[in-house]
């Protein structure tokens, strides 16, 4: 039977919603307040969830203070209170909408997590918005 795990974190950072491609008036219409050339920050928190088998060793999915760990050292020290645009080899050329954010937090781990355990990624940039990847 597949049972999910999952953990919670959370991150701070800034960024800016821009298309180069676009002209001034379709970006704001596009991005708006997230358009903001002097940025703004989120909130952002994560949601990291893996699904397999409990392996009958341990009773785990995972270890899940080896989990913690790894969002830590490969997700929240990478982007907490960083201007995204600005300060992440990522979002350099990468718009850092939620959507393009989640998929690269979902890359990263998924290098990090067996090929046995499935995995998704829900990341909320508001309370009230979020997007999911994988599963
Ligand atoms: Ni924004």
């Amino acid at each position: 039977m597949k049972v999910t795990v999952s953990r919670k974190a959370h991150f701070n950072a800034a960024h800016r919603l821009h298309n180069p491609e676009l002209s001034e008036e379709e970006n704001a219409s596009a991005f708006g307040l997230c358009n903001n050339p002097y940025y703004h920050g989120h909130n952002y928190e994560l949601i990291v969830s893996v699904c397999g088998e409990i392996d009958p060793k341990t009773g785990y999915v995972v270890d899940m203070k080896w989990l913690k760990e790894l969002i830590k050292t490969e997700i929240e020290d990478r982007f907490d209170h960083k201007n995204l645009n600005e300060q992440t080899e990522e979002f350099k050329t990468l718009n850092p909408t939620a959507e393009n954010i989640a998929v690269v937090i979902w890359n990263i781990l998924r290098h990090c997590i067996s090929h046995s355990l499935s995995l998704k990624v829900t990341l909320y940039e508001t309370p009230r918005n979020f997007v999911e990847v994988g599963g």
